[in-house]
């Protein structure tokens, strides 16, 4: 039996180190009783990602806290959802929950009645602090000095919020309870905690300059992008922004400890193949 592996991220993602990964030992390609096909979809999981009825099991991981569009304008030097009150703070969690809509009702042409969703993104306690809370004050901290410098355009980051949305348990229940809940069960959701492993090495050999090098590292990756589209198109400034925050983990890493609050779920596909 061929088994297609469909592999999905952005266009602009570096696909390079997923080819690398399957030329290594470690491949799936190398275990026995294949075909086993790798494909690619280089398609937003916001759009369609492959033809509608294709598929056994998703898989998808740290991705779905990722938005489609960034956060409410008009927010002042609010980066972060966390960071929101009132209107605006609706206006993002509402957001967020027509994006998980769109994201599970494009799934559910995909995946054949009985198949299967399993998921983790990054999630949030009811009531309880986000992932990135102790992040982004930190970096909205750096950003309003290098505003009064004159270095970042204020009025590009009052229109921008960083697109990331740590859903609650509740959040992610939601849709199950809407029109999507006649094509998809919500079989299992969960949240459990976990630490970077730049702070669990931290924790162990107390080196703040090494913490602070690896957790910025891993910070830059995730966001600069984003930022830089946004905020600064020649970067220039956005070096100035991770040199600062590094500078800042390594006086104080308690100030950006960043556990992760991992929700997973399993979704199961019911009903006819495609409504
Ligand atoms: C933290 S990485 C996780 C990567 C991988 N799943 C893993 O577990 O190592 C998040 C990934 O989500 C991708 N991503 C963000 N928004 C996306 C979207 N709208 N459609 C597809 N991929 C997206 C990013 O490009 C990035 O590769």
């Amino acid at each position: 039996v061929p088994i297609a592996v469909v592999h999905e991220d952005v266009l602009d993602n570096d696909w390079a180190g997923l080819y690398e990964g399957l030329r290594g030992e470690e491949s799936y390609l190398e275990v026995g009783g294949g075909p086993i096909l790798p494909m690619t979809s280089a398609s937003s999981f916001y759009e369609p990602v492959v033809p509608p009825g294709l598929v056994d099991l998703g898989l998808s991981f740290a991705a779905l806290q990722w938005l489609a569009r960034p956060g409410p304008g008009g927010t002042g030097s609010a980066l972060f959802f966390d960071q929101l009150k009132g209107e605006d703070a609706t206006a993002m969690a509402e957001q967020a929950h027509g994006d998980w809509s769109r994201f599970l009702e494009l799934r559910a042409d995909e995946l054949v009645p009985g198949g299967r969703l399993v998921l983790d993104m990054m999630g949030r306690h009811e009531g309880g602090t986000s992932t990135g809370g102790k992040l982004w004050t930190q970096v909205r901290a750096v950003v309003d000095e290098l505003i009064d410098e004159g270095r970042l355009d204020g009025s590009l980051v009052d229109g921008y919020v960083f697109p990331a949305y740590e859903r609650t348990l509740d959040e992610v229940r939601r849709p199950f309870g809407e029109d999507l809940g006649e094509r998809f069960e919500l079989e299992h959701v969960a949240l459990s905690d976990s630490e970077t492993p730049a702070w669990q090495r931290y924790e162990a050999d107390g080196d703040a300059d090494v913490f602070a090098r690896a957790f910025v590292g891993f910070v830059r990756a995730f966001s600069e992008p984003t930022l830089r589209a946004a905020l600064d198109p020649d970067g220039a400034t956005l070096d100035e922004l991770y040199r600062r925050l590094e500078q800042r983990a390594a006086g104080d890493p308690s100030a950006f400890t960043f556990t992760v609050h991992v929700l997973s779920a399993v979704i199961v596909r019911t009903g006819a193949a495609i409504d």
